[in-house]
């Protein structure tokens, strides 16, 4: 059955939570003989894409992992343009953000960007603070053992200064110690480029999502391709460790 416009989604099981790895972006480049800056490039605009049609769905929350602690590790010149397109993908898509009533919120370790990054990323996501619309959620910076590293130191500290007994660590003290704190967690997770890894990311949100690998490199990654996913999803028995009714 095609399931690639929208009159296959039903409106009523549209996934509260995505969250996307966006990988691929060089294979793209090298494989149009281009530098691979050109493959973000690129990869931008398809996050514009992805996140209008998200939004014109109602996804509630769009988590993106943009850059990971791993990425660091890149040759220089590659992490300033990816900071770079960062920065410009803030300032172009704060109007588009306001008018749909978008907030902007990063996950990571935010005190590792670059100082004019920083700024542009807290003042936006200030400014778009008080929108009671989707959840644009970058993850920059950010890898879920280290994540949950600072989980635990914050946890161990409570209970070390007898703020807490150990009876008070529960699952729902655990999540609300992690930068998804006060989220639910994805339903579904995407990842492009064949690559069929998790990669560090959101490692205890993604328990029970329903995960869709793709072929497709982000900057070939289409509506029509992101709408047979959700369709696709739609057609899951999710029974989170049950049995079916
Ligand atoms: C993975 O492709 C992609 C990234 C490391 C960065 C993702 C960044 C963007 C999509 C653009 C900028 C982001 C925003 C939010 C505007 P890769 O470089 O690892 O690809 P490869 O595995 O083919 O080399």
């Amino acid at each position: 059955m095609p399931s690639d416009d929208r009159t296959t989604i039903d409106p009523e099981k549209i996934p509260v939570h995505v969250a996307i790895i966006m990988d691929g972006n060089g294979r793209w480049a090298k494989k149009k003989l281009l530098n691979r800056v050109k493959g973000h490039e690129k990869g931008s605009d398809t996050v514009r894409t992805i996140v209008r049609v998200s939004r014109e769905l109602g996804v509630r929350y769009l988590t993106l992992y943009a850059f990971s602690t791993e990425n660091w590790g890149r040759p220089k010149a590659e992490v300033m343009a990816l900071m770079s397109l960062l920065k410009k993908f803030i300032h172009s898509e704060k109007k588009e953000m306001m008018d749909h009533h978008i907030r902007l919120n990063a996950l990571g370790q935010i005190h590792r960007l670059p100082g004019d990054v920083k700024e542009t990323l807290k003042k936006a996501m200030d400014e778009t603070r008080d929108n009671d619309g989707m959840c644009l959620n970058l993850a920059l910076s950010y890898g879920s053992r280290d994540e949950i590293t600072e989980m635990v130191r914050a946890i161990a500290d409570k209970v070390k200064h007898g703020e807490i007994p150990l009876t008070a660590i529960t699952e729902d003290m655990i999540a609300s110690h992690l930068f998804t704190a006060g989220m639910p967690d994805p339903d579904l997770m995407i990842r492009t480029s064949g690559e069929m890894r998790i990669s560090n990311f959101l490692m205890w949100q993604l328990s029970y999502a329903e995960i869709y690998f793709t072929p497709t490199l982000w900057p070939d990654f289409s509506e029509k391709e992101y709408l047979k996913i959700i369709a696709d999803y739609q057609g899951r028995d999710r029974r989170f460790g049950k049995v079916a009714e």
